[in-house]
Parts: C-alpha cells; sequence; structure tokens
C-alpha cells in the first residue's frame, strides 16, 4: 500500500491523481474503470457483493467520492447531478419550521432554491453579510437549524472568516455549510478551518473543462453522513458513471490548474485597477481588497474570478461583453477557457432587482472567470473591450 511507504499525509497534489484510485486488481490500469453497468449480479438473493444498483453505488462513482473527501480532508464523500442537486439533498434534511442562516452574496440560483423552493416546504431563510460577523450572529434564532456561506463569494468576492463564524454557529449547536466552488479545496479547506459540510458545484474548477455538470458533499460526522446516504439513494439526484469517471480525469490536474488561475487572475486583476474604465476591481489578492488580511490568512491563493464594476453602466457593460474574443461571454466559471458575464441580466437574475443592488450587484457588474489562455492574450483581450466599453461612455 502506498501508505505504508508515506507515512505522512500525502500532498493535495498526490491526493487529486491518486486518492480512491487503486490500480485495476486485474490488469494493473492506472486510470479508474469507467462501470456503466446499471446493476450488479448477486450471489444469493439479497447478498450483494458491494453493490446492487448504480444509483444506490457505483464504483467509478465511489473512486470520486473518495477521492474528494481526501482533498477536503473529509471522512465521507458524495457525490450529485449537479451542484444544486447535492444543496437540494443537504436542505432537505431539515424540515418543515427550520430557519437558515445564508449568506447574502451567494450563487444566484441558491438564492431561488431558498426563495422559491424550500420556502414553500416551511424553511425559511435570513440572508445576511456574511463579512460581518455581527450580522451574522444576530441573524440566529432558536428555530435556526443550519448556516450556509460561499467564501469568496459570488459574484462579488466577499469572504466570510471561517473559523469566527464556525465559532458562532456552534455555540447555537447549529452545524455551518460552506460552498467551496469559487476556491477548491486547493486554496482553502473549509473542514479545517471548523465547517462541518462542504458543497461543491464540481461542474466549475473541480472539473475544469467545461463538460460536466456535478456537485458534492463533503463532511466528517457520521450521523449526518449516514442521513445524506439515505436521501443521495431515496432522491436519486446522482451523477452518472461517466460523469464521475471526467470529474475524476480533471482533478488530477486540479492542483496545477488553480495554481496557474491564480497566477493570470492576479496579474489581470492589477492591471484592471489601474485601468480608467475600472471604476472598481475585487479579488481577494489585491492589498485594496477590505479583507486582503482575512484571505491571506484563510486562503492559500486568491483564486481565478475577478469581478470589476466599468464606467458606463449596463450600456457599458453589454458593449465591454460583447466586444471580447477570447473571454466567451457565458455562464459557468472554473473551466480551462476563460468566461465573462453580466451577474445583473445572467447568473444572478433570479434575485429581485432591489436585493441585487442593496447587496452591490450593479449594472455594471461584469465577472471574469480567467482561464488558463496566455495572460497577455487575455489582456489584449480585456484592453479591446475596454476600449469598445468606453466608446459612447464620454
Ligand atoms: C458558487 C456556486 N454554488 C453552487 C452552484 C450550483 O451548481 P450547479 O450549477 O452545478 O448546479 C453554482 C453554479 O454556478 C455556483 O457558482
Amino acid at each position: 500500500m502506498r501508505s505504508e511507504r508515506s507515512p505522512t499525509q500525502p500532498a493535495l497534489d498526490t491526493l487529486a491523481i491518486h486518492a480512491g484510485q487503486e490500480p485495476d486488481p486485474v490488469h494493473g490500469g492506472v486510470m479508474p474503470n469507467l462501470v456503466l453497468s446499471t446493476t450488479f449480479r448477486q450471489p444469493e438473493p439479497g447478498k450483494p457483493l458491494q453493490f446492487d444498483y448504480s444509483r444506490s453505488g457505483n464504483p467509478t462513482r465511489q473512486a470520486l467520492e473518495a477521492c474528494l473527501a481526501a482533498l477536503e480532508k473529509a471522512s465521507f464523500g458524495f457525490a450529485f447531478a449537479s451542484g444544486c442537486a447535492a444543496a437540494t439533498t443537504l436542505l432537505s434534511t431539515l424540515g418543515p419550521g427550520a430557519h437558515v442562516v445564508c449568506g447574502d452574496d451567494v450563487y444566484g440560483g441558491t438564492y431561488r432554491l431558498f426563495a422559491r423552493v424550500m420556502a414553500p416546504f416551511g424553511i425559511k431563510t435570513s440572508f445576511v453579510d456574511q463579512s460581518d460577523a455581527g450580522k451574522f450572529a444576530a441573524a440566529f434564532t432558536p428555530e435556526t437549524k443550519l448556516a450556509w456561506l460561499e467564501s469568496p463569494s459570488n459574484p462579488l468576492l466577499k469572504l466570510a472568516d471561517i473559523r469566527e463564524l464556525a465559532g458562532i454557529a456552534h455555540a447555537r449547536g447549529v452545524p455551518l455549510v460552506v460552498d467551496n466552488t469559487f476556491a477548491s479545496p486547493m486554496l482553502q479547506q473549509p473542514l479545517e478551518l471548523g465547517a462541518d459540510i462542504v458543497l461543491h458545484s464540481a461542474t466549475k474548477y473541480l472539473n475544469g473543462h467545461s463538460d460536466v455538470v456535478g456537485g458534492a458533499l463533503l463532511l466528517r460526522d457520521p450521523q449526518l453522513a449516514e442521513r445524506i446516504k439515505f436521501l443521495q439513494n431515496a432522491m436519486g439526484a446522482v451523477p452518472s458513471p461517466f460523469d464521475c469517471y471526467l470529474l475524476l480525469r480533471g482533478l488530477k490536474t486540479l492542483p496545477v490548474r488553480m495554481r496557474a488561475h491564480c497566477q493570470s487572475a492576479a496579474e489581470l486583476a492589477q492591471r484592471l485597477q489601474a485601468h480608467p474604465q475600472v471604476e472598481r476591481v475585487y479579488y481577494p489578492g489585491l492589498s485594496a481588497h477590505p479583507q486582503h488580511a482575512l484571505a491571506q490568512r484563510q486562503m492559500r491563493g486568491f483564486g481565478g474570478m475577478v469581478s470589476v464594476v466599468l464606467r458606463g453602466g449596463e450600456p457599458a457593460a453589454r458593449r465591454f461583453l460583447q466586444a471580447l474574443e477570447w473571454f466567451a461571454l457565458a455562464e459557468s466559471l472554473g473551466g480551462v477557457e476563460s468566461l465573462a458575464e453580466h451577474p445583473a441580466l445572467m447568473t444572478h437574475a433570479s434575485i429581485p432587482r432591489e436585493l441585487r443592488e442593496a447587496i452591490g450587484i450593479s449594472d455594471g457588474l461584469v465577472r471574469l472567470s480567467v482561464g488558463l489562455e496566455g495572460v497577455d492574450d487575455l489582456w489584449a483581450d480585456l484592453l479591446g473591450a475596454l476600449a469598445a466599453a468606453e466608446k459612447g461612455t464620454g
């Protein structure tokens, strides 16, 4: 066993390639087997070998779940058909009358899930500024059963002090969920900072190649794991073995990809900050970011996402987005290719305008997912689009 030769905890770079993936015992294949079978022959009735039916469990999915759990330093990993499926399954552990404290700058689909899917089932949510521990603490009620945050958040790249907020939640007997999609375990491991559950949209950095929609929950509590395992099977929002295979393949390069994303995003954020057409840059790696000190303390890198407010509001943002060439105008993020989008019109359109404006998602805000293309090509693209945005502003 590899672990016998290496008594110390392997690096994340090593786990991303090997965790959960022993070489195939029959042929020695170094890549995990893609097992498409939906059912598994049983030696006697009701006594299956390890698997009986692929919704309940599948070898390729099991390898993915083990790899993700290792990367997040969790004891249990569960893979889902999407990040939203992971969130829905987790929220199904709650019952009517439960209350959730949630960050106010979360993915629009997460907001929609709370506001329009869970609310009719009697689950109430308070949305609060996750960067303000006092406001976060004040939002708890005796009915609060879960606290939920994203750090960095989408799209304003606000941070939450995970350790501090976990302490606040735990003092009230409430578990804390951290959506770690933007950071990935390479940059931040929320369970190590005191969170109880990590959620991922694996569609993003974990897969990294914009060809799988997937999600995951990673946790340490055996009782909660038992419940999630039951719900994963009972609700059935599981990923296909092929998607699990692609995700395992994507994970192998997560460490190198994240290093490159961080480097290019930092470079572009610096340059954007100095451009006259740019009113504001949101990037936790900039010393101007109000929570830069927390980012340095809590994260190992500052990520590949950069949000900018352009002078000239929505018309300028539209001209900018339509002039981009290497950056594709598209939703989603975290792939090898660069993407740009307009949160108010696209990813966060499901949040009511007043709420969007109150939290700072203005009409001039553009979100960039910095990919792995040559950084100078990306900068040339941004410069051209900024020039297009400027035309008509003056
Ligand atoms: C931070 C974050 N969490 C969750 C989700 C939902 O994930 P999915 O689209 O895989 O359902 C997204 C999707 O954009 C996201 O950005």
